[in-house]
């Protein structure tokens, strides 16, 4: 048996051991050359999510799977790079507003961004319902637009060259129950965002039921887990902990939430997103070293004058009409009361079986579908009210969805319900 066979660093991590660095390196560079087989990397994957890794191990994982790939280079562009991640939720299209924002504030703001899988949507699900808008943006490209001051902002798919090893592993992973596993998470999302090359990074870690992550406790471990890898790395890194029991802002679902964005672009929008939006902006752009507030850039029409250009540097007409759904299907609420209730999962699953969110890679999603949400927790409501639209070219999805939608509401007769904080927790300098 040689010192590095994958059989030993197999065992080694079974038995509860800690790899070497020598060991790390060399199992994600022949996974990464296909030279240690899929049930390998899979049993590996399986005794990290039983035995778990140190902090060192899991430094040593992410700067392998980033060599597995290219780590990308911004710092000639003659603005601060500073880029945002979320871990995912339903109605979470604050990357949309978001980008322009910060890139009107000064900063460029490199986003490689991915579709979306299951219940939460992705940003480049949303964007691509823009008529024109193409989610492949070569390098030189997307040094071109950070580094143009009416631009700034690029939010695109991230290449094949982009840690390789975590594309693979992340598709094992997803088929043989290791998803859940703090070091291993942590790892493939930092591996990719120190790839991309920004200098600074705040990351919007969601908790509750359309989240990843259920509970605060698991959200901050991973929140530390990833900030210590970013700071690491030289990254300068700051994670938000924030809610997602109840979907973020009135829309659910690709058009919907791009119309929901440009009307908090153009100062409207729901009190939630405007929120989050706000919050998350102080903090890349004080992390980018800038003195300016966000909210002033969004109230003088600066951060629209970016989105526009945003979408017309990827081929996108931002005044074309948005793609709208055949059909809609109204919910109503069945009593008087107070809405207490709106769980973001039943949102999310609504939204899905609508047709905006797909069921495995590579399938196509309907741009119109969605979930439209007229009454939000706190609101009063009476009997026959319309609570929710739901939007689809495929009407036979409106018994499952409104399923789902009414198993998502609670109305009670005589509540006063307080308002749930957005934010509840911050890791980070
Ligand atoms: N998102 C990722 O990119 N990787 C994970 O492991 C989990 C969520």
């Amino acid at each position: 048996m040689t010192a590095l066979d994958a059989v030993s660093i197999i065992t080694t991590k079974r038995d509860g051991g800690e790899l070497s660095d020598a060991q790390i390196d060399w199992v994600i560079d022949g996974f990464t050359r296909g030279e240690v087989a899929d049930e390998q990397m899979s049993a590996l994957a399986m005794a990290i999510v039983w035995r778990g890794m140190t902090r060192s191990e899991t430094a040593r994982w992410t700067s392998a799977m980033i060599a597995s790939g290219q780590r990308m280079d911004f710092t000639d562009l003659p603005r601060p790079t500073v880029d945002k991640h979320s871990t995912g939720g339903v109605g979470d299209k604050i990357t949309l507003p978001l980008a322009p924002l910060v890139a009107a504030c000064g900063a460029a703001v490199p986003q490689l961004s991915g579709r979306g899988l299951g219940h939460t949507g992705g940003t480049l699900d949303k964007l691509e319902a823009i008529p024109g808008w193409q989610a492949d943006v070569a390098v030189p490209r997307m040094r071109d637009i950070l580094a143009d001051p009416g631009i700034g902002a690029v939010v695109c798919a991230a290449g094949a060259d982009l840690a390789p090893a975590d594309k693979r592993l992340y598709a094992l992973r997803d088929v043989t129950g290791t998803v859940e596993s703090i070091p291993l998470i942590a790892s493939s999302i930092m591996s990719k965002k120190i790839a991309e090359g920004t200098a600074a990074l705040v990351l919007d870690v969601k908790v509750g039921s359309g989240a990843f992550l259920k509970t605060l406790d698991g959200a901050r471990e991973l929140a530390t887990a990833m900030v210590e890898l970013g700071t690491d790395a030289g990254v300068r890194t700051v994670a938000l902990l924030t809610a997602m029991d109840t979907p973020l802002g009135r829309a659910a679902g690709n058009a919907l939430e791009v119309a929901e964005s440009v009307e908090v672009l153009a100062g409207g929008g729901p009190a939630d997103v405007v929120e989050l939006t706000l919050t998350l902006a102080r903090e890349m752009v004080a992390l980018a070293g800038l003195e300016i507030d966000p909210a002033d850039v969004l109230a003088d029409g600066k951060a629209m004058d970016h989105w526009r250009a945003m979408v017309r540097a990827q081929g996108g007409e931002p005044d074309a009409p948005l793609p709208i759904a055949k059909h809609t299907e109204t919910v109503r609420a069945e009593s008087d009361g107070v809405l207490t209730r709106l769980d973001a999962l039943g949102v999310g699953l609504a939204a899905w079986r609508l047709g905006a969110g797909r069921a495995r890679q590579g399938d196509p999603v309907q741009f119109g579908a969605g979930v439209e949400m007229h009454a939000k927790p706190g609101d009063s409501v009476s009997a026959g009210q319309p609570m929710l639209t739901m939007h689809t070219d495929t009407p036979a999805a409106f018994a499952g969805a409104s399923a789902a939608l009414r198993a998502a509401v609670t109305v009670e007769a005589a509540a006063t319900p307080s308002p749930a904080p957005l934010v509840l927790g911050r890791i980070g300098a």
